[in-house]
């Protein structure tokens, strides 16, 4: 194929994210991984099933950056997912070290790719990956908002018992507790979804969201979501490589939109053959506001630690 994606961390969400590239045709896929053997035994497997799938894409893995020279997108999973009696700060310490591994190499190899990452905690790893690759900020993109957006549409969806393809909804803000969803932004078939669901049911509704990813984490027990944060990265694949313009959360690089300079937090993007064609600002109340700047902070205390 003509288009190229690296994936760093051929764990749950790496490989899982080059099956849904693989199986929607968009790139051959490289899959990167530290471990010897795991990113060449699922690249193998993979690139086994596109027969069946009737798909040309090819999946290769290594442990060789010079594999993935001249990728145009490169997906950074590569992380540890805390443990117990780790801090949030030894985490981040240890992921951002990780990130600090991994970026120079992709960069090396693909000075012009977008990356889009993906590793947490991921507004710190998006900003360390923009500062350590020196791009500019049209090709860093954290995802985070996508999945997140996808969490609520599913709730409301399962609420009203309507199809998922009549919601549409936005989360903004950082990845994480201080999320921030806008019912105001949310639809179905066009209604305010605050004229569908009572105030009482979208708050559970709300909550739930923001609580997505632990209430995974304490099913699975170990490890945490994979499949719709890498069909969240596959949707911002497609995007890019079809030049669709679609207008998705993800997170940015602000520099003075909704008031937040020097920080990546998510907002509604314009995603397309450049990456972030636009930052699109939408009028938020003085509760909104408050919210999102809320969220601004955590992040910046975040990358205040790293010092990025
Ligand atoms: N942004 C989001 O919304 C979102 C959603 C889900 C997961 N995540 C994050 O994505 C990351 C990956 O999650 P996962 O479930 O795939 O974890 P995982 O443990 O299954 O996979 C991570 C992989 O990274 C590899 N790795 C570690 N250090 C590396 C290095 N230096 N170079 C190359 N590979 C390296 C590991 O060997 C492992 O295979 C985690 O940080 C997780 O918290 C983010």
């Amino acid at each position: 194929m003509q288009t190229k994606v690296t994936i760093v961390g051929s764990g749950n969400v790496g490989a899982t994210t080059a099956h849904w590239i693989a199986a929607k045709e968009l790139a051959d896929v490289v899959l990167v991984d530290i471990i010897e053997g795991v990113p060449q035994g699922k690249g193998l497997d993979l690139l086994q099933a596109m027969p069946v799938e009737k798909r040309d894409a090819r999946i290769v893995g290594t442990q060789d950056y010079a594999q993935t020279a001249n990728s145009d997108i490169a997906i950074l999973t590569a992380g540890v997912p805390r443990k117990p009696g780790m801090s949030r700060d030894d985490l981040l310490n240890i992921n951002y070290n990780i990130m600090k591994d991994v970026v120079g190499k992709v960069v090396q190899y693909s000075p012009n790719c977008i990356l889009i990452v993906v590793a947490n905690p991921l507004d710190a790893m998006a900003q360390t990956a923009y500062k350590l690759s020196g791009f500019p900020r049209e090709r860093v993109i954290g995802m985070a908002g996508i999945l997140d957006s996808a969490r609520f549409r599913a709730f409301i969806a399962m609420e009203l018992n309507v199809s998922v393809e009549n919601i549409n909804a936005f989360v903004l803000g950082g990845h994480g507790d201080t999320m921030v969803p806008l019912p105001r932004y949310s639809t179905v078939a066009g209604i305010p979804v605050t004229e569908l669901i009572e105030k009482d049911k979208l708050d559970k509704i709300v909550q739930r969201t923001r609580d997505g990813g632990a209430e995974i984490v304490k099913y699975l027990k170990s490890g945490s979501a994979y499949y719709a944060p890498s069909a969240a990265v596959a949707e911002m694949v497609e995007a890019i490589f079809k030049d669709k313009k679609k207008i998705l959360p993800c997170a940015a690089y602000l520099q003075g939109e909704y008031g937040v300079h020097g920080l990546f937090v998510g907002v509604p993007v314009k995603l397309g053959a450049k990456g972030i064609e636009q930052i699109i600002e939408i009028k938020l109340t003085p509760e909104e506001q408050a919210a999102f700047n809320k969220s601004a902070a955590a992040v910046k205390e975040l990358v205040t630690v790293i010092n990025v």
